[in-house]
């Protein structure tokens, strides 16, 4: 009785931590689930340094994120070392080997909705190869170390706090059409708030992984049992599209503004270009006070003109021609920010694009399927889930990744010293929150909790309107920028950003406010 009345009332007890931000002197990390964030800091705690907590807070946010983490999706990541290293790595999902531009195109040329729902949605997962290589080649510690925390909350269960109960209520009807009712359902419904979520199966895959890195993902049983699923139910990702995937190394784009530097994402993902426009249109104008006309309407045309560029121009066309050149011869999300004790800093974020991705679910490995085509433009010139209307430069073709808008960011001061590590969730609003968040700690001096609540815009160029949050633009400004021939509308949420800020004596993590999970530290 007392346990049916305690699971009952039980309210996730980071939510009123999640309205401010956390200190701590040494490391900090923020995530969207305050206990992947707490795997991260164990690994700190023995030994490991930003990057290993990276990996631990990506492979525990697959068992505690199940709606975003993931190992069977894709993501981006930005490194900053504390010696002066920098790196970027692609681990995108791939369109596999028989993709084609009109797979998602009937007959009578309308959109059949499979690239959003089922197992066709998937692109080859990079998940698992990013983690293993960027652990491989920045970390410090043994990686089955690393991947441990992660194996003990498959294992043994996470709580099921309100947030993650919420989301599973609201996409039981998609959940209930495959494996993953097994799982994540009890009787149709989500799982009581303060009850325990295991995953036995993940924790083998984690198991797997951990003893004999990517390579126990991409070939053998996993991979095996992965295709085999993926061909019963009408997909398309065969055993040899996992043992082709191969995440790559970038080099971050770098962005000057106002005096600081902007380590951003490279293609495949639009993030650090279409930022780095936006700041670009404003490096050189005098800085407004934030809401007024000036302000809100530079940042307008900066985003729209930025957005414009993004949709018409920006597509993985470098893999497209490999691809084709190897052809002819035989292409939801979750931001983290981890810095260490010694200044290394990690941006990285991860997706499986919708809310538990496609649905599809290979329960024998505990994984729920991307639907990441759905960012490419699949029918050229028509919007996506996203509003986004893109053109042929970003139309499915084999090997080609799809256009992304993750933009993990790393920001350092006038003296190279590492300021600000940001990033965000929620498509193209991932670019204007995460830019906004930025924003606010450069130019407008607001602390972090300050520049993570500030209410937000959004302009994608399509639809030709300006979004605002509750309170984002007052009706004064709106009837003035009408007068400027900007069109507003209010939107509920423009992203959720998980941010670390350097500030005196140590770091401030904050998970988004509209979120409300804890960062981490010690
Ligand atoms: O890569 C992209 O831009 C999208 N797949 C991101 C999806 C996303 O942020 C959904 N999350 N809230």
């Amino acid at each position: 009785m007392l346990a049916a009345m305690l699971a009952a009332t039980w309210v996730a007890p980071v939510a009123v931590s999640g309205q401010r931000a956390q200190f701590a002197p040494h490391a900090m990390i923020a995530s969207n689930s305050t206990p992947a964030s707490e795997a991260g800091v164990e690994i700190l705690k023995r030994g490991g340094n930003a990057v290993d907590a990276a990996v631990a807070t990506g492979f525990a946010l697959a068992v505690t994120l199940p709606e975003a983490g993931n190992l069977a999706g894709g993501g981006y990541m930005v490194v900053h070392m504390a010696d002066g290293r920098s790196a970027a790595i692609d681990y995108r999902e791939t369109a596999p080997r028989a993709a084609t531009r009109t797979m998602y195109v009937d007959a009578s040329g309308k959109n059949t909705g499979e690239s959003l729902v089922g197992y066709k949605a998937a692109g080859v997962p990079g998940s698992v190869a990013g983690l293993y290589e960027v652990q491989r080649r920045f970390g410090r510690l043994p990686f089955a170390q690393v991947v441990a925390p992660a194996i003990r909350l498959a294992e043994q269960g996470f709580v099921v706090d309100s947030m993650t109960a919420r989301v599973i209520e609201k996409c039981a009807p998609l959940l209930s059409r495959f494996q993953s009712r097994d799982v994540f359902l009890r009787d149709g419904h989500a799982p009581a708030v303060g009850t325990k979520l295991m995953q036995p199966a993940l924790a083998k895959t984690l198991r797997a992984i951990a003893a004999h890195g990517a390579e126990a993902f991409y070939h053998g049983a996993i991979a095996h049992a992965l295709a085999e699923d993926m061909h019963a139910n009408g997909g398309i990702v065969t055993e040899e599209d996992l043992a082709a995937y191969k995440p790559a190394w970038k080099t971050p784009v770098v962005t000057k503004f106002h005096g600081y530097t902007l380590l951003g994402m490279p293609l495949s993902s639009s993030g650090g270009i279409t930022m780095s426009r936006i700041f670009a249109a404003l490096d050189t104008i005098p800085i407004a006070p934030l809401g007024s006309v000036a302000q809100v309407s530079a940042l307008t045309n900066a985003m729209r003109d930025a957005f414009e560029y993004r949709n018409t121009k920006l597509g993985d066309t470098t893999a497209v021609a490999s691809a084709l050149r190897q052809t002819r011869e035989g292409n939801e999300t979750t931001h983290y920010s981890v810095v260490d004790a010694d200044g290394n800093a990690v941006s990285t974020t991860t997706t499986i694009n919708s809310l538990f991705g496609a649905g599809a679910y290979t329960g024998s490995v505990g994984v729920f399927w991307n639907n990441e085509m759905d960012d490419f433009a699949v029918q050229p010139g028509v919007p996506n889930q996203f509003g986004l209307v893109m053109g042929e430069q970003n139309s499915v073709a084999p090997g080609r990744r799809p256009l992304s808008s993750m933009s993990p960011t790393i920001v350092l001061d006038s003296t190279g010293k590492l300021l600000l590590v940001v990033g965000s969730r929620g498509g193209p609003r991932i670019i204007t929150s995460t830019t906004q968040v930025i924003l606010n700690v450069i130019d407008h001096h607001l602390t972090l909790a300050d520049a993570m609540r500030a209410p937000r815009l959004h302009h994608q160029a399509l639809p030709d309107t300006l979004l605002y949050e509750p309170q984002g633009v007052t009706s004064a400004v709106a009837d003035s920028l009408k007068a400027k021939g900007i069109a507003t509308a209010e939107t509920p949420s423009v992203g959720l950003v998980d941010a670390v800020l350097r500030v005196s004596g140590g770091y401030e993590g904050m998970d988004d406010p509209r979120r409300q999970a804890a960062a981490v530290g010690y």
